[in-house]
C-alpha cells in the first residue's frame, strides 16, 4: 500500500543554522505515528515542512506519491498552545464551524455537532474558549481539526500544556478518535511514555540538526488502557529503548 505521507530527505536552515538534515520517513494509511526527539532539535520546523506553512531548502513532501505546494485540506494541525489557536469572540460552536464556510448551513450544523459530540463537548457547545478550561480549548481545537474529515491529523504537542489527568484522558480521547475515524496521525511528542502510549511507530530524531536516528515498532495490542498496558514487559522495554537512545542524543550534544 503506497505511504500517505513520505518525508523524503528534507533539509532546512534558518539563515545559516542547519535544523533539519536530510530527514527521511514515511507514514502509512490509517497509522499512528510519533516524532520523540530532544527540545530544539527542529520538530515544529518538520510539522511547518510537512503542512506546507514553510518549504524545505532540499528535499520534498509527498501526499500518496504526490507532491504540493498549499496547505492541503486533507491535513490539518493541533497546535501546542490551544489559547491562541481558537478565536475568543467565538462560541465553541462558531469556532468548529469555521472551516466549514463553503458548506450549505444544514450540513455544516450536523457536522459540527458530530464533532463537538465526539470530543464530549455537547454541554458546551454555546460557550466561549474564556468559559472553558485548558482540556476543553483542546478539546474544541480537535473537534475544530476533525470537522474538516481529514486523512491526516497533525498534532504539535497538544497535550504539553494541561494536568497530568487531563493529559491523559486527551491521549485516550485522540487514540479513539483516530481509529473511529481511520485517520493517519502523526505526533510530535517529548513524552517518552506518550509515544509509547499511543503510537504505532516512533521515529527518534537527533539533536540539532535533526536527522532520524531510529525507528521503533509498537507492537502493543488495542485497546489500549492507561494502567493495564503500561504495566506489562513490551511497553517497559519499549519505553527503556526510545529514553535510551533520546539520553544518547542528550550525553552526546553536552561532550
Ligand atoms: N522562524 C524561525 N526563525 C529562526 N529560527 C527559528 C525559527 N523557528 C525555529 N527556529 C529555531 O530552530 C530550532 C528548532 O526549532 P523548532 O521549534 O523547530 O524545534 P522543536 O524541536 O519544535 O523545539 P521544542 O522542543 O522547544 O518544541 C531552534 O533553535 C529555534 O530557535
Ligand atoms: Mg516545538
Amino acid at each position: 500500500m503506497p505511504s500517505i505521507l513520505a518525508v523524503e530527505s528534507i533539509s532546512k536552515s534558518y539563515g545559516s543554522a542547519p535544523v533539519l538534515d536530510g530527514l527521511k520517513f514515511e507514514q502509512r494509511p490509517g497509522e499512528f505515528l510519533s516524532i520523540v526527539g530532544p527540545s530544539g532539535c527542529g520538530k515544529s520546523t518538520l510539522l511547518r515542512c510537512i503542512a506546507s506553512l514553510m518549504q524545505p531548502n532540499s528535499g520534498s513532501v509527498r501526499h500518496k506519491g504526490n507532491t504540493f505546494a498549499e496547505p492541503p485540506s486533507w491535513l490539518s494541525i493541533v497546535f501546542q498552545d490551544y489559547s491562541r489557536a481558537l478565536f475568543p469572540w467565538l462560541t465553541v460552536r462558531q469556532n468548529v464551524a469555521f472551516g466549514l464556510h463553503h458548506i450549505g448551513s444544514r450540513e455544516r450544523d450536523e457536522r459540527v455537532q458530530a464533532a463537538v459530540q465526539a470530543v464530549n463537548l455537547t454541554h458546551a457547545i454555546d460557550l466561549y474558549p474564556w468559559q472553558l478550561s485548558g482540556g476543553m480549548q483542546q478539546r474544541c481545537s480537535l473537534a475544530r481539526s476533525i470537522v474538516v474529515r481529514p486523512e491526516l491529523l497533525l498534532l504539535d504537542e497538544p497535550f504539553a500544556s494541561v494536568d497530568a489527568q487531563t493529559r491523559i484522558d486527551l491521549q485516550d480521547l485522540v487514540i479513539d478518535l483516530s481509529r473511529r475515524m481511520n485517520l493517519s496521525t502523526l505526533l510530535v511528542t517529548h513524552d517518552v511514555e506518550e509515544a509509547v502510549y499511543m503510537s504505532d511507530r516512533i521515529v527518534v530524531l537527533s539533536t540539532r540538526p535533526a536527522r532520524v536516528v531510529e525507528e521503533i515498532t509498537v507492537d502493543l495490542p488495542y485497546p489500549r488502557d492507561q494502567l493495564a498496558t503500561k504495566e506489562t514487559p513490551d511497553f517497559l522495554q519499549l519505553r527503556h529503548q526510545v529514553y535510551t537512545l533520546i539520553r544518547a542524543q542528550a550525553k552526546s550534544n553536552n561532550n
